[in-house]
This record gives C-alpha cells, sequence and structure tokens, in this order.
C-alpha cells in the first residue's frame, strides 16, 4: 500500500542549497519539494504528516567506514550490525559501508559470503561493503573484476599490520593496476607497518608499555612517508587513490600535493582526529587505552591542518572508522603491552552530532556538513543520488534535526553495544529527533521505531567522482 508522508515547515539543507520547503515521500522516496508557503506546497495530502517547525531537515548520514563484528587484536569489535546500525541510526546515520574481510589463504568470496551472513535480517538502515584485500595474489586480482561487478566497487589494502592484513609494495601496485582496468578504487591504510614493528619492539625492549607509546611509534613522518608511496604507486599505476582515517598535516599535505597536480587522490578524516588527541591517550590508570586506534591520535596542533583540509576539499568525507572494543575484558588485552590493546574507536552514534558542532564552532558551513557526512561519501561510492542527498527520486532517508537541543555525550545514554564514550561528557549543541528510511520511521521524536531486518543491502556503482 502507498503511505505518502509530509515533512512541513523545516529547513531543508543538502551540500548544494539551503530552502524553507516541504517534502513530499511516496512509496520510500523523495517525491517532490515545494518552498514554503507555495500553492503546490498547501495542496499536498499525506498520511502522515511530521512537523519539522524551527528544525532541519538533512539526508540521512552516509558512514563509509565502519567495522562492525571485525575480528581483530585477538577479539571481536563489541557492535553487531544489529546494534551497529541501531546506533548509527539513533545518531542520524541511515547509511554504511562496512569492510568484509578476506582471510589469509582464502578468497574474496568466502569472505564477502561470510559478511553478507552477518548482516542478513540484522540492520536497522542499509548497508553496503568494502573488501579488505589481505592476501593479494592472481586468484584474489581476478575476483576484483567479479567484486566490481556485483557492486562492491572499493577495495581497502594495508601498508600497516604486518602479518595481518598488510600488503607490500608489489601487490599494493598489483591491485592498483587492476582497479585502474575495472573501475575499482583503492582504499589505503596509509601508514609504514614494518618500520613501524621495529619501533614497537624497541619501545617494549625499553619498558615502554604504555598507551601513549602507541601514538609514539606510529609516527607522523610513517604515516607521511606511506601516505606519499600510496600516491606515487597509484600514479605508476593510473589508478585513483582514497586515503582512509588521515590523521596527520604531514599527511594532508601530500593529499594536497598530488590533488594540486590534478591527480584522482582523496582523503578521509574522522572524528576522532578533529575532536581528540594525544592526551587522551595519555591519561593515566590505562584509561588511555580506549583511544588507542591507527593511524592514531596526534598531538592537537594537527587539528587545524585536518580542519583547513576539510574546507579546502584537499580533505573530501568524514567518516567515523567504526571498530568498537570494550575497555573491560578487551582493551585490557593490552594491559602491560599497548601493542595488544584492539586498534579502534566508537563513534557511529557521535559523527553528524560532532559535526554540527564544529558548524557551530565556525569549522564548517552547514552545507559543508552535509557535503562530507552525506553526500561525498555517498558519490565516493557509487551511492548517489539514492544516498546523501534530498531530492525528487532518491531514497527518503531524511533526518529531522533540532539545532538548539544540547546535549551531553556520555556512554550512559548512547546505543552503541560499547562500554565507554570517547567523547564522555563532551557538550554539543544540536540532537536528532526524527529519522526516515526509505519513507519508514527508524526514529520518532527520540524513540526508537526500527526494526531488525528493515535495513537493505545497497549494490554500489563505481566512484561517481571519475569519468
Ligand atoms: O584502529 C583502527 N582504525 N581499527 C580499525 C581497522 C583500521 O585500520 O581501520
Ligand atoms: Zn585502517
Ligand atoms: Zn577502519
Amino acid at each position: 500500500m502507498s503511505t505518502r508522508t509530509l515533512i512541513r515547515g523545516g529547513l531543508v539543507i543538502t551540500a548544494a542549497e539551503e530552502l524553507h520547503a516541504d517534502v513530499l515521500i511516496e512509496d520510500g522516496r523523495i517525491a517532490a519539494l515545494a518552498a514554503r508557503g507555495t500553492q503546490a506546497a498547501a495542496a499536498w495530502s499525506a498520511d502522515r504528516v511530521i512537523d519539522a517547525s524551527d528544525k532541519y531537515v538533512i539526508p540521512g548520514g552516509v558512514d563509509a567506514h565502519t567495522h562492525m563484528e571485525l575480528p581483530f587484536g585477538g577479539t571481536f569489535a563489541s557492535d553487531s550490525f544489529e546494534t551497529g546500525t541501531r546506533a548509527a541510526a539513533w545518531g542520524g546515520t541511515t547509511t554504511i559501508v562496512d569492510f568484509a574481510v578476506q582471510t589469509v589463504g582464502r578468497a574474496l568470496r568466502e569472505g564477502l559470503d561470510a559478511w553478507y551472513a552477518k548482516a542478513d535480517g540484522k540492520c536497522a538502515i542499509d548497508y553496503a561493503f568494502h573488501m579488505i584485500l589481505s592476501d593479494v595474489n592472481d586468484r584474489t586480482l581476478k575476483e576484483m573484476d567479479l567484486l566490481v561487478e556485483e557492486g562492491i566497487t572499493s577495495f581497502k589494502l594495508f601498508m600497516a599490520y604486518p602479518g595481518v592484513f598488510y600488503s607490500d609494495d608489489g601487490q599494493i601496485l598489483r591491485a592498483m593496476q587492476r582497479s585502474a582496468a575495472n573501475g575499482g578504487l583503492i582504499m589505503m591504510h596509509a601508514e609504514n607497518g614494518i618500520a613501524i614493528d621495529v619501533l614497537v619492539e624497541q619501545a617494549l625492549q625499553r619498558g615502554e608499555t604504555d598507551p601513549r607509546h602507541h601514538g609514539e611509534v606510529r609516527k607522523v613522518i610513517l604515516e607521511a612517508e606511506a601516505t606519499h608511496r600510496a600516491i606515487q604507486l597509484a600514479r605508476v599505476a593510473g589508478a585513483p587513490l582514497y586515503v582512509v582515517h588521515v590523521s596527520a598535516e604531514e599527511a594532508v599535505a601530500e593529499l594536497a600535493a598530488a590533488r594540486d597536480k590534478g591527480l584522482d587522490v582523496f582523503g578521509e578524516t574522522c572524528p576522532q582526529y578533529l575532536f581528540l588527541s594525544t592526551d587522551n591517550l595519555a591519561e593515566p590508570d590505562f584509561e588511555g587505552a580506549k583511544y588507542v586506534c591507527s593511524t592514531p591520535l596526534r598531538p592537537r596542533e594537527h587539528q587545524a591542518a585536518l580542519w583547513r583540509g576539510l574546507r579546502t576539499n584537499d580533505l573530501q568525507v568524514v567518516s567515523t572508522d567504526h571498530c568498537p572494543f570494550c575497555f573491560t575484558g578487551q582493551k585490557e588485552l593490552g594491559r602491560g603491552d599497548f601493542s595488544k590493546i584492539p586498534n579502534g574507536l566508537p563513534g557511529v552514534e557521535n559523527r553528524m552530532d560532532l559535526l554540527h558542532q564544529a558548524v557551530l564552532d565556525g569549522h564548517l558551513t552547514r552545507r559543508r556538513w552535509i557535503e562530507i557526512a552525506c553526500a561525498t561519501p555517498a558519490r565516493m561510492f557509487g551511492l548517489y543520488p539514492k544516498k546523501g542527498t534530498i531530492a525528487p527520486g532518491a531514497d527518503a532517508d531524511v533526518v529531522i534535526y533540532d539545532p538548539v537541543a544540547p546535549q551531553t555525550i556520555s556512554a550512559a545514554t548512547h546505543h552503541m553495544n560499547v562500554d565507554y564514550s570517547a567523547y564522555e561528557g563532551k557538550q554539543v549543541t544540536g540532537r536528532v529527533e526524527t529519522v526516515l528510511s526509505r519513507g519508514e520511521l527508524v526514529i520518532d521524536q527520540r524513540e526508537f521505531t526500527g526494526r531488525a531486518g528493515h535495513g537493505l543491502y545497497t549494490p554500489r556503482a563505481t566512484c561517481q567522482y571519475l569519468s
């Protein structure tokens, strides 16, 4: 049965414009927008009317970097697809792109099928997958072509984590050459993991076992060097490149230099690098373990370069790299040896609010907020305009956002399946009020009304920034 929903009286914000308009939703899609007070808007009738007076009406967030249930560091990320996508919805995100993992020695197909099975019937919001390449060889290179045809159009490679996900430069070059031919986008974890492992060993030998040493051995220079090397390998291959979780000023400079040359090089940063720092890693009583992730948090001075990169479009996307591990029983695996702390932070629920706070703090405009959190990730990963905007024909993934509601971020009130918040006690202004996913209410005036299984797997086109 056809359902019509009318969102009345809000300020519609997309990456392109801001408009006082009413939004008509029909059969799960945006049917029309009409400027407030026009005859067209007044004539609309609907089964359900949502009053958005004094609120923003924004596209649902697209988080292009999550790790639900990731096996890592001897344990598993603590959010399942069910709990993680529910938390995402609470935070105004209506699409995630999660990373399916290839096990070394196994086919991509096997890893991908395992991820389809994990997510199937569990998600509250729509989802798609990238593929982590842990073992680049002749067979997996051929498989990449099949995955691109199937809608898995991006592949993450690691210059870090030797013995786990690491690829050497030869493997990276081969995967890039393949992606240049098949239209895939290589996503790079750019840190020199071989050098880092030497520094880890030396630090532990000196008795430097606390979480703060995680940040000290994973040096800025080793992020910048790997970023530079990844860019040169992509040039040799004639392939585009997307660098994930950029944290260091010097890495942003490498991206900016490449983009100034006209190369198809893109960069993502994450809220933890914009709002947290090595001060958090240095928190006493092993509390710093809560902030162990890679690339690591950097000294506060790097934040200005990240904000600048977002303003100048040297960085295009803010994703969360949501990879939660509980403090009790998981982060604690690294007591006495920082290298055994599972790497990753929770954040899928906090991204839209933190970036809205950045608007209030003067770092971003409202439209840029929507661009880096919704429209660009959708375009980058072949989901636009189905996702990432409010326009006729788009999926009706819509958030009614209260821009003046105060909130204090806390593990006591969040919905992620993790026993701490990386932003505990932080006060922000702005809060998600209502969330629709394909026209269905998932959050209704701060009450969860969604269900596991509503979220659908969404195959993707190739990157929409490449001709
Ligand atoms: O620390 C992190 N980022 N954990 C997740 C895996 C990755 O490298 O993205
Ligand atoms: Zn990574
Ligand atoms: Zn990640």
